[in-house]
């Protein structure tokens, strides 16, 4: 672990390997295995993949080639990676940290949910009403949203679990914390899904599952909404516009390649989205088979899929109890690995402001974030908060932020043809004219009507049915708490150069060519 006098360089991956495996980690998550599934069945099947690789190959891709562009160079955590590109930039990255606080204390407490399930899987303890089952006995819902009565310490102990877990393998830092987990833990995923997937087809009924899932309605292409959900979907699925590629390659070595590992990293992510989608409708397909109804019938996706459906699937299914454990397991990897990267982003934020070393870096941002994540959602309201929490952060927090980024550094700054000859400099594939069009025109464009249309959507209708009293103060709350973290993080805390990040902001990045006209 780091001390300010021991270690006077930024740290370092210890390998490509080891910045891949954390990049994949980071970006498989929850994402794959419960919501692109449903994305995908809802937005016309088969036919969706083809704006899911229109979204993939024009925004996904060469957003995560400029924001590991933007770490590698600059060498910081977001605010001040944006910094060094213009002083008012700062603040997009504060925004970012703001967003990692508000995601990671959520994104814990379903981990915390899928420990719990672990163990519930061995003996099926839901019985026959899972539903009931997980919103009175294990949450013991409020019938009221936004009503807190009790604490729920069936919720706490398996988060304040999940909270030591993670802020134990960031306290070893990034080379033998983040890197050493995510080599054991991704390959680990792998083999478990891949039991998964193959018990899943071997299911009665697997096949009509695929079809429901497979089967192209070419008409849904003609819908505006279908590439605004492919779009949403990639850029949750990857982790951009949070920060977190800024962070994880600003720990990169000055000569790696940056376009090859973005390729491998967004192809990986998306080969096990397309595995997590057989896996999850093969086994829709057998319970819509065993109830005697349509694959229609049994669709769910986040909480409902993974605490109510598959507890279902699980109970009626020979062997329910191994395969219960393996999902719930793969669940609790995949999720974990996203959480370390995303808590990583306010870490690396507030060493590289205040200079802290690593471990009270840590204690102090993690301890917080947990406190928060405790209070929040280990109580009856719990999953009332985590719902509206989710749906704001990510309508509104994380794209938002996406299109300002761009538009700053492509209209504002007219940085991406600099950046571009940084990324080429060291990269396998060249970056053209497209990667500029992609992320100066298309993406924005493709944003912007993303924010408009779920505005609108917000207004023809309440989110999740909630009253529109919780739903204003839900989406106040979770924007007024990101402000403040923003905020108290950016000016409360002191600037001074980080011991371990003593790189000067104006030092030239030797890989960058000579200047020339363009
Ligand atoms: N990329 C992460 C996920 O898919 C956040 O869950």
């Amino acid at each position: 672990m780091s001390t300010k006098a021991a270690q006077p360089q930024r740290e370092q991956w210890g390998s490509r390997l080891g910045f891949l495996m954390a990049a994949i980690g980071s970006a498989i998550g929850l994402g794959n295995i419960w919501r692109f599934p449903a994305v995908t069945y809802e937005h016309g099947g088969g036919a969706f993949l083809i704006p899911y690789l229109a979204a993939l190959l024009t925004a996904g891709i060469p957003l995560l080639i400029l924001e590991y562009t933007i770490g590698r160079k600059y060498r910081s955590s977001p605010p001040g990676a944006l910094r060094k590109l213009a002083k008012p930039a700062e603040a997009i990255g504060w925004w970012q940290v703001a967003i990692c606080f508000v995601v990671a204390t959520y994104y814990a407490a379903i981990l915390a949910w899928a420990v719990r399930y672990t163990g519930f899987s061995f003996d099926q303890a839901w019985g026959d009403d899972p539903e009931g089952f997980l919103n009175n006995d294990f949450l013991k819902l409020n019938e009221t949203p936004g009503e807190v009565s009790t604490f729920v310490p069936g919720v706490a102990w398996p988060l304040v679990a999940v909270w030591v877990l993670t802020l134990v393998v960031l306290a070893f830092g990034v080379r033998r914390g983040i890197e050493r987990a995510n080599i054991v833990f991704i390959p680990l995923l792998v083999g478990f899904f891949l039991v998964l997937v193959v018990r899943a087809l071997t299911l009665d009924g697997a096949t009509e599952g695929l079809n429901a899932l497979f089967t192209p309605d070419w008409g849904a292409l003609s819908e505006g909404s279908v590439w605004v959900a492919a779009y949403g979907q990639i850029f949750f699925s990857l982790s951009v516009g949070f920060g977190i590629m800024i962070t994880y390659a600003s720990y990169l070595h000055r000569k790696s390649d940056l376009s090859g590992s973005a390729m491998v990293a967004a192809f990986a992510n998306s080969s096990f989205e397309i595995l997590a989608g057989v896996a999850v409708f093969a086994t829709l397909g057998f319970m819509a088979q065993a109830a005697g109804v349509g694959v229609a019938d049994v669709t769910s996706s986040g909480v409902g899929l993974a605490f109510v459906a598959f507890p279902q699937i699980i109970s009626e299914m020979p062997m329910g109890a191994l395969f219960g454990v393996l999902f719930f397991v793969s669940l609790v990897i995949a999720g974990l690995t996203s959480l370390i990267s995303i808590v990583q982003v306010i870490v690396a934020a507030v060493q590289d402001r205040t200079g802290l070393a690593r471990v009270p870096a840590v204690l102090g941002v993690g301890g917080a974030v947990a406190l928060v994540s405790l209070l929040l959602f280990a109580n009856d309201s719990g999953l009332y908060f985590l719902d509206t929490a989710d749906h704001f952060i990510n309508q509104y927090g994380i794209a938002l932020a996406g299109l300002v980024l761009l538009i700053t550094v492509s209209w504002g700054l007219r940085k991406l043809p600099a950046l571009q000859r940084n990324a080429d400099a060291t990269s396998s594939v060249g970056l053209g004219r497209w990667w500029r069009i992609c992320l100066g025109v298309i993406t924005p464009v493709v944003l912007t009507w993303m924010m408009v249309d779920s505005l609108r959507h917000e207004l023809d209708e309440n989110y999740g049915g909630y009253s529109t009293d919780f739903l204003l103060w839900a989406g106040w709350g979770v924007a007024g708490g990101a402000l403040l973290v923003g905020v108290v993080l950016a000016l409360v805390f002191r600037r001074k150069p980080a011991a371990d990040h003593p790189e000067p902001a104006d030092r030239p990045d030797p890989v960058d060519p000579p200047e020339r006209s363009s």
